[in-house]
């Protein structure tokens, strides 16, 4: 497309001349002689750049920039300054103005080209940061992190509700249960945003590591310290610092964390300096804390301060209800991913996806969906055989296997038992009553009383 530039100056054949030399570098250029005038053209059209003069009747140039700035952020501003005006330039430029030019323009007409070229390719960068943000945005919002089981809803709610305030969060779940997804919609439904979102993985970097790792050093502070380093604390400086495996980090270091959140403060390693920063704390980890804490491997009082809010993370085995959600989600997530035309799934792959118990939960669902796809490029659908290795034993009979919850009443024993039997049979009722040893009246009343409705035109008279 081609950049638009407007050019403001009550002097007429400056404006000319200033104009002339963009258009022959084939841009398109308005003009106006004051600040009301170009304006009124800013709110009628998108303008890349602004040229404008500084002394003019009306609004001069520096409440012009601000006036731009504050409806367009990413229009980009030049000065055209006389001599007598180059403070006021300079003035403008930490008001946003991209630079100035002194009149007459020693460069002549290739000075200007060249200021707005640079204008313009900044213009461009930061166009193209905030797409990226947006995408970001987007791609972590609730539209992506599916579930419409109440216990997914009712964590949706919580984080919408949470994301505002600054209170730490303590995400717990097995692997793979959607832990850190959960953080950045956090972040990106926070004000925090367009700040940095920092991973520190405190399972993966040794002890001492990472506490120069989270709060940084001085040069000199160890042996090896030639420079010193910006810890993450300090890089995500209004941001939010994501601490995953926080289960792992040892105890000196749980200490220091602990002063840190109560404090807001710390000082790099070989340093007494206080360095202050502004950042929300989300923690995550996949085992049991209060076990931990328990046992004396982890403090009591971190406990408490990281899990102000706690938020656990269900297994994928306790909602299967959001499997089929899921499988559409991150099939076509994997179709545009591995750029592969979509296609069905059959009935048997898919059952045996709702059987399957997925130790792995999502992460796994989205690498045998991955695996699926990439498997089944010359077949008209996906099937059975196409499914990782683990689905395809079938599932055992769940039913009355070892470690039946001993918390259950009868009749969600029996509830559970006729949908496993169904599953089993097919749902085929007469094979169903069979293996229950109940006759087919009876296997419908309790289907109707469980809510497993049945098609009213299978029942016996
Ligand atoms: N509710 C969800 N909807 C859609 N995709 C999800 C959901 N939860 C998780 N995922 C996807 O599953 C994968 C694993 O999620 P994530 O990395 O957040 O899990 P985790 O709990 O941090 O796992 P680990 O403990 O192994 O680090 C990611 O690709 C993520 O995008
Ligand atoms: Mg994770």
């Amino acid at each position: 497309m081609r950049p638009v530039i407007l050019v403001v100056d009550d002097d007429r054949s400056m404006r000319d001349s200033v104009a002339k030399a963009l258009e022959r570098a084939s841009h398109l250029v308005y003009q106006a002689p004051d600040a009301a005038a170009a304006l009124s053209i800013l709110s009628e059209r998108e303008i890349d750049v602004v040229i404008s003069d500084i002394r003019m009747p009306g609004l001069n140039g520096n409440e012009l920039v601000r006036e731009v700035k504050r409806r367009s952020h990413e229009t980009e501003v030049i000065l055209l300054t006389a001599f007598a005006t180059v403070e006021s330039a300079l003035e403008a430029m930490k008001d946003g103005a991209f630079d100035y030019l002194t009149k007459p323009i020693p460069g002549g007409p290739e000075a200007v080209e060249l200021v707005v070229a640079k204008a313009l390719e900044r213009k461009e960068l930061r166009s193209a940061n905030r797409r990226l943000r947006e995408e970001l945005a987007e791609k972590y919002s609730f539209e992506h992190l599916v579930g419409k089981t109440a216990v997914m809803q009712k964590i949706f709610h919580i984080i919408q509700e949470v994301a505002s305030t600054d209170v730490t969060v303590l995400i717990t779940g097995e692997s793979g249960t959607g832990k850190e997804l959960v953080a950045r919609a956090v972040h990106f439904r926070s004000g925090r945003r367009d700040n940095p979102f920092v991973v520190v993985d405190c399972g993966s970097i040794p002890g001492t590591l990472l506490e120069s790792e989270l709060f940084g050093f001085e040069r000199g502070a160890f042996t090896g310290a030639v420079r010193s380093h910006k810890g993450r604390f300090e890089s995500a400086d209004r941001g939010t610092v994501f601490l995953d495996e926080i289960g792992n980090m040892d105890p000196t270091l749980q200490a220091k964390l602990l002063r840190f959140l109560q404090e807001r403060t710390f000082s790099r390693l070989g340093d007494d300096k206080e360095t202050r920063v502004d950042v929300r704390v989300i923690a995550a980890t996949n085992v049991d804390l209060a076990l931990m804490v328990k046992e004396g491997k982890f403090r009591e009082d971190l406990f408490f301060r990281l899990s102000v809010v706690p938020l656990r993370m269900p297994p994928l085995r306790e909602r299967p209800e959001d499997i089929p959600l899921l499988i559409s989600h991150l099939a076509q997530k994997a179709f545009k991913e591995l750029n592969v035309s979509q296609k069905p799934f059959s009935d048997e792959a898919l059952q045996r996806c709702l059987e399957y118990d997925w130790p792995g939960n999502i992460r796994e669902l989205e690498n045998a969906l991955k695996y699926a796809i990439a498997l089944s490029q010359h077949a008209g659908e996906i099937g059975l055989l196409h499914l990782p290795a683990p689905l395809q034993r079938p599932a055992p009979r769940p039913a009355m296997a070892a470690g039946y919850e001993s918390s259950l009443s009868l009749d969600e024993v029996e509830k559970r038992h006729i949908l496993s039997v169904l599953n089993a049979e097919k749902w085929n009722i007469s094979r169903a009553s069979g293996v229950l040893g109940i006759n087919r009246t009876t296997l419908y009343k309790k289907m109707e009383k469980y809510g497993y409705g049945t098609p009213a035109e299978d029942r016996p008279a």
